[in-house]
C-alpha cells in the first residue's frame, strides 16, 4: 500500500509528527555565545542543545511552539530564572540544567505526563518543598547532586515513579530536616559514603549503617564561637 504509506507520511509531516517516523532530529546551538534561547528552532526539533552560552533566563511559553521537543540540554550557562510554565507546549522527557545559578526548583507539571529525567546537579538550591515535586507521577530520575540541600520532602512517596536520587556530594546536617532520605535504599540513593556534616556523633559515619533513629531528631543550632588570643 505505498499511496496510503505516502499518504501517512505527509500527514505526519504536516502536522508535526516528524520524529515518529524520522527519528531524532536535534537542533545543535552548543557555545555560540547566545543570550537568549533563539526563536528560530525548527518545530520538527526532538533535542535541543543549548551548553556553554550565556542564557540567564527560559522564558514563559519561550518553548511552546516545539510541540515535538523531548530532551532539552542547558548546561554551563548563567541560568537564574526559569520562568513558570517555560516547559508549555513541549513533550520533554529528558531536561539537564545543571552547572547555572537556580536558586528555586522550577516549575516542571506542565510536562508532567512527559517528564521522566531531571538533572539540576551543581547550582545553588537550598531547599526542595513537596509542592515542587506533586504531581510528577512519571519522574523516575531526579539528580540535585552538588547543591547546598538542608531540606527535603518526603521525596520517595510524592513521587510513585522514581527510582534513582542522585544526591551525590552533599554534606548534609543529619536531622529530621533530611529525615525523608532514609526511607531510601542503596539501590535507588546515590549518597555520599559519609555525608554528615552534624551531629558530631554522626560524622564520619557511614550512611548506610546510621540508625535512622539518630536522624530522626531537631537539627540543633551550634553556636559559633569566635576565639581572640
Ligand atoms: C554540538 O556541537 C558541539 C560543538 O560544535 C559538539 O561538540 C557536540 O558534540 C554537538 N552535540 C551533539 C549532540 O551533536
Ligand atoms: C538562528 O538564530 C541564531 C541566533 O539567534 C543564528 O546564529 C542562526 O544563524 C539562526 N539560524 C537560522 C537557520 O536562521
Ligand atoms: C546494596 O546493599 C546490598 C546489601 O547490603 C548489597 O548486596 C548491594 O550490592 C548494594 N548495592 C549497591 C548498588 O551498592
Amino acid at each position: 500500500m505505498p499511496d496510503a504509506r505516502m499518504l501517512c507520511f505527509w500527514v505526519a509531516l504536516c502536522c508535526g509528527f516528524v520524529p515518529f517516523i524520522l527519528g531524532d532530529i536535534p537542533a545543535n546551538f552548543t557555545d555560540q555565545s547566545l543570550l537568549e534561547v533563539p526563536k528560530n528552532i525548527s518545530v520538527a526539533t526532538t533535542h535541543l542543545y543549548l551548553d556553554h552560552n550565556y542564557i540567564h533566563t527560559l522564558r514563559k511559553d519561550g518553548l511552546a511552539h516545539l510541540l515535538n521537543l523531548q530532551y532539552l540540554s542547558v548546561q554551563y550557562n548563567q541560568l537564574s530564572i526559569i520562568e513558570k510554565h517555560a516547559f508549555r507546549g513541549t513533550s520533554l522527557n529528558k531536561i539537564v540544567v545543571s552547572n547555572n545559578q537556580l536558586r528555586v526548583f522550577p516549575y516542571l507539571l506542565d510536562i508532567s505526563d512527559t517528564l521522566t529525567s531531571f538533572r539540576i546537579v551543581n547550582n545553588g538550591l537550598r531547599v526542595i518543598k513537596e509542592e515542587d515535586l506533586q504531581g510528577l507521577n512519571n519522574l523516575e530520575k531526579l539528580f540535585l547532586s552538588n547543591n547546598d540541600i538542608y531540606k527535603v520532602p518526603d521525596i520517595i512517596n510524592i513521587l510513585p515513579s522514581l527510582y534513582h536520587l542522585d544526591f551525590a556530594n552533599l554534606n548534609m546536617e543529619c536531622c529530621d530536616k533530611v529525615f525523608a532520605l532514609t526511607f531510601f535504599t542503596n539501590e535507588t540513593l546515590d549518597v555520599r559514603l559519609m555525608p554528615c556534616s552534624s551531629p558530631p556523633e554522626l560524622v564520619g559515619e557511614i550512611w548506610w549503617n546510621i540508625d535512622p533513629e539518630a536522624i530522626n531528631k531537631p537539627c540543633a543550632v551550634y553556636e559559633i564561637c569566635v576565639c581572640f588570643i
